[in-house]
């Protein structure tokens, strides 16, 4: 563990902003790149602000300084002072030139921050990654995200262990030296923030693309990896080429380097990193082929590129001002590859997945102890401020003014922010206030959705009036306390509407005062407490659709008349409403079934379905997204005292409920249909044939497992691609089928040299529901390709069994609680953005039935108490036990 993760933890206020009293106009980097020792010379060419008085205070951490010359100068130890994440000299001026020389250690780096070591020491190559605050680790330098810079990078190494030398921005020369090394020079003319630095050396391959884009510029794109791999990297240059015709297309946006370099890894705390020049990803999220990627992987490769290629406009070009602005480029850039995503693939599903995916990750953070608004206003360690609520809502929000404001409105706002804050680091009221100003509109009040943490209940209530023929909508709403802001208030809350008669028909719509009148869909912004809509001219009472295309991030309350849900479900035309309804009505039915063993609403829900699953037209994908009821998160954040045991078990038995109105002779000859139909494409056909497939055989599994098992195992074994395979192995495992061992054993031995399909393997183990769950993970633990040293590793194992798998993981004596707890300190001193992040499954934990409750407690309050934590993981708990 470094220092200054020891150091006592400051708090971070947005409200203590001041500009920078240093400058940084260029640096000029060198590199004498090693694996145990590297060492990096820099030269600064500061500028002062000279309104301040500040003296020159530079980032860095866990650096060996060499040697520093001010001017030409080499400083007296007098001149400066170094402490553990300072580096304070004096005697700089406006103008002033900084020359540092310091050593780091990359095989040391376990954190997999700054400079460090991916693979073995023998055949692994070096890497860098500086977001949030890396940079500090490798040299000295004002790391913040407003002083930006423009970088000259040598890179100097061994040429035969370092064949391959990288760095941001364009080639500006290579050659080989006297001593069987060799250097190479590379220019960024583009100024950047240092956490937007990045270099590579090592023995890596590439293919290569050229692409001219819309401006006419020669570009070479590169994509990099070790050599058993690079025939696995030609899907992600694909979806790489279609990111920037888009992004052309939908934004204006051109790349605007003559090369562009993206390099693959297996040892990466994150997805992707989106350094100028030089993208750096996950090699989870950049190697893709059939037989070892599933179909829905594939879909995260193509929208992981689309976002880091995207940065480069939303991010890099315009970058944020401080930490606090984070979803300026964040919640932006998801936003632009959601609309991506959804015109690659399918709107519905892309829109489904995405809203699927707040409701299980997002609103769980937004109702617990590290609840924060998606501009926070202060932290202890910026790191645990990559959530789903900076990203995923940040989304939201942008998405709510682009509805607000209309496909063109919004362009025209985008080319205004981007054409305003080119080169500069930006705030969130820079952006609203480009994007409103140009389209003449105050957007300042949507500003308290960034501000207020906490989901908004949005409670509807409807009442016919027939003397009147009016219909009146009472929208009321309400967003609970969170921690460290009790008083909420009300916010502008966009409401997509349409109004249904009986027979399936939308109605023309007329309401006081909005101008759309006899349009079918309208929006209305709630932006009271309460308020009332009423809709005249209706002849008979009408079924209300609210929230359509969830036009906000809110919880939406009230709605839950089981036939007018199942009405939606049949009707609406539009396939995400469709599946809203469906979803709402599966939440009703699960109620009660808890409550009373049955009722309307579990067979409205199963009757609509059997409906949908007879009729000829609907998509297959959407079909199995329709048949799946809300997960197990999603279902406990309803409760007050959770018990996911019981919540499985429930839900389960909601399942079985719709497979027996189906029939296991109709879901098998739809299954058996659909296996006749396989293929190994990548097709959408294809993949919602996959889809729907797997549905069926899930739902089988709950009427007649034997069945349900044998089927699996030939589908392991016929399995054309991952997507089958891993299904069959997930049901063998699930079911504890007499065949699962058998199959285990060849995946394991067959994907042998393969660590992204072995992630598989030790993920689909830890999904065996309840109390055997433990000592899977234990056996797991003890095999030999298990390491904690690798994030994909460790979340293929813990994160899979605590996030996937609630009823295996919140075991009622707790032992599932110690096992994390012990392990999470144990990460924590090899890598504490990942420690911190596992931590965060603790996060409901205030939320569980009181036996469970008090068991995660003494987990939480024991880890706490440890000696050394991490300032990331120490600020977790912190916030988990706070009252
Ligand atoms: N900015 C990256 C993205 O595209 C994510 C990121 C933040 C990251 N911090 C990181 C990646 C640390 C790797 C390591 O969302
Ligand atoms: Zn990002």
């Amino acid at each position: 563990m470094s220092a200054r993760d020891q150091l006592s933890a400051p708090t971070i206020r947005l409200s203590d902003y001041r500009a920078p009293a240093w400058r940084v106009e260029r640096v000029e980097l060198e590199f004498d790149l090693g694996i145990d020792v590297t060492e990096v010379s820099s030269r600064l060419f500061l500028r002062r602000d000279p309104a301040q008085i500040e003296p020159l205070r530079l980032d860095g951490e866990g650096l060996e300084l060499l040697s520093i010359v001010l001017d030409g100068q080499p400083l007296e130890p007098s001149r400066y002072r170094q402490s553990e994440a300072e580096l304070e000299v004096d005697g700089a001026r406006d103008g002033s030139v900084l020359e540092t020389r310091v050593r780091v250690r990359p095989a040391r780096n376990t954190a997999l921050e700054g400079l460090y070591l991916s693979g073995s020491r023998e055949t692994g190559f070096l890497l860098t990654q500086c977001e949030a605050e890396g940079f500090r680790h490798i040299t000295f330098l004002p790391d913040r995200p407003d002083v930006l810079a423009r970088y000259t990078v040598t890179l100097r190494a061994d040429k035969a262990r370092f064949p391959v030398l990288l760095a941001g921005g364009n080639p500006d020369g290579a050659g080989d030296m006297q001593d069987g090394r060799h250097w190479a020079r590379f220019v960024d003319p583009h100024p950047k923030p240092s956490y937007l630095f990045a270099a590579v050396a090592g023995r890596l391959e590439k293919i290569e693309r050229d692409y001219r884009t819309a401006d006419g510029r020669e570009v070479k794109l590169v994509i990099w990896s070790e050599a058993n791999v690079i025939d696995r990297c030609h899907y992600a240059m694909d979806a790489l080429e279609r990111s920037m015709r888009w992004d052309e297309q939908a934004y204006g946006r051109n790349y605007d380097l003559d090369v562009f370099h993206v390099v693959a890894t297996h040892d990466f705390n994150m997805g992707a990193m989106e350094n100028k020049g030089l993208n750096i990803f996950n090699a989870k999220y950049l190697l893709a082929d059939p037989d070892s990627t599933t179909d829905d992987e594939y879909r995260a490769v193509e929208a992981v590129v689309a976002h880091e290629y995207f940065h480069n406009w939303s991010g890099n070009r315009v970058t944020c001002r401080d930490w606090f602005q984070l979803s300026l480029k964040e919640g932006l850039t998801v936003f632009r590859e959601q609309q991506f995503s959804a015109d690659m693939n399918s709107l519905a599903l892309k829109r489904i997945e995405d809203v699927a995916l707040l409701r299980r990750a997002q609103f769980p953070e937004d109702a617990g102890p590290l609840a924060h608004p998606v501009r926070p206003a202060q932290y202890s360690e910026i790191n645990n401020f990559y959530t789903a609520t900076v990203y995923e809502k940040g989304s939201e929000l942008v998405r709510m003014l682009a509805g607000r404001l209309g496909e063109q409105g919004f362009r025209r706002g985008m080319d205004l922010y981007f054409e305003r804050n080119d080169g500069q680091a930006a705030t969130i009221e820079d952006f609203l206030g480009a994007v409103g100003e140009a389209n003449g509109v105050d957007l300042s009040p949507y500003l308290a959705w960034y501000a207020q943490a906490g989901t908004p209940r949005l409670r509807a209530s409807g009442r016919y009036d027939a003397m009147r023929r009016e219909y009146v909508l009472t929208l009321a709403q309400h967003t609970p306390p969170t921690p460290g802001q009790a008083d909420k208030r009300a916010l502008p809350i966009p409401v997509k509407l349409a109004l249904f008669a009986r027979d399936g028909r939308m109605l023309p719509l007329q309401v006081d005062g909005h101008p759309q009148a006899g349009a079918t869909e309208l929006v209305v912004v709630a932006d009271k407490a309460e308020q009332q809509i009423v809709f005249r001219e209706v002849d008979a009472a009408p079924v209300p659709s609210l929230l359509r295309g969830f036009s906000a991030p809110v919880i939406l309350e009230g709605m839950d008349s089981a036939a007018d849900l199942a009405l939606l479900l049949r009707h609406d035309a539009d396939g995400f409403n469709r599946w809203q309804a469906g979803q709402q009505l599966a939440t009703c039915a699960y109620e009660a079934l808890r409550e009373h063993g049955g009722g309307e609403a579990v067979e409205a829900w199963s009757e609509a379905l059997a409906g949908l699953f007879a009729e000829d037209g609907v998509d297959p994908a959407l079909l199995a997204e329709l048949m799946t009821p809300p997960g197990e998160v999603e279902l406990a954040e309803r409760e007050r005292e959770a018990n996911p045991e019981r919540i499985y078990a429930m839900r389960q038995q909601l399942q079985r409920r719709l497979a027996e109105r189906l029939g296991a002779e109709a879901i098998l000859a739809r299954y058996q249909s659909l296996v006749a139909a396989t293929s190994a494409q990548l097709d959408a056909v294809s993949q919602a044939q996959r889809r729907l497939k797997r549905r069926m055989l899930d739902l089988l599994c709950l009427l007649d497992v034997p069945r349900a098992q044998a089927l699996a195992a030939g589908q392991y074994e016929q399995a054309p691609g991952m997507t089958d395979r891993l299904a069959a192995l997930s049901v063998l495992v699930r079911t504890a089928a007499p065949q699962a061992a058998g199959a285990l054993a060849h995946f394991r031995q067959r994907y042998a040299d393969n660590p992204l399909a072995l992630d598989k393997w030790f993920s689909v183990q830890t999904q065996h529901p309840g109390e055997p769950a433990l000592a899977t993970v234990q056996a797991l633990e003890r095999d030999a390709a298990f390491t904690l040293k690798n994030p994909n590793r460790v979340n293929s194992l813990y994160g899979a069994w605590t996030r996937s798998n609630p009823s295996g993981f919140h075991r009622a004596d707790g032992a599932g609680y110690r096992l994390l707890a012990e392990r999470l300190a144990e990460l924590d001193a090899l890598n504490p953005q990942i420690a911190a992040r596992l931590a965060t499954v603790f996060n409901g934990w205030r939320r569980l039935e009181p036996v469970r409750r008090a068991r995660a407690r003494e987990a939480i309050a024991a880890l706490a108490e440890r000696e050394g934590l991490s300032r990331n993981l120490a600020e977790i708990v912190q916030s988990m036990l706070h009252e």
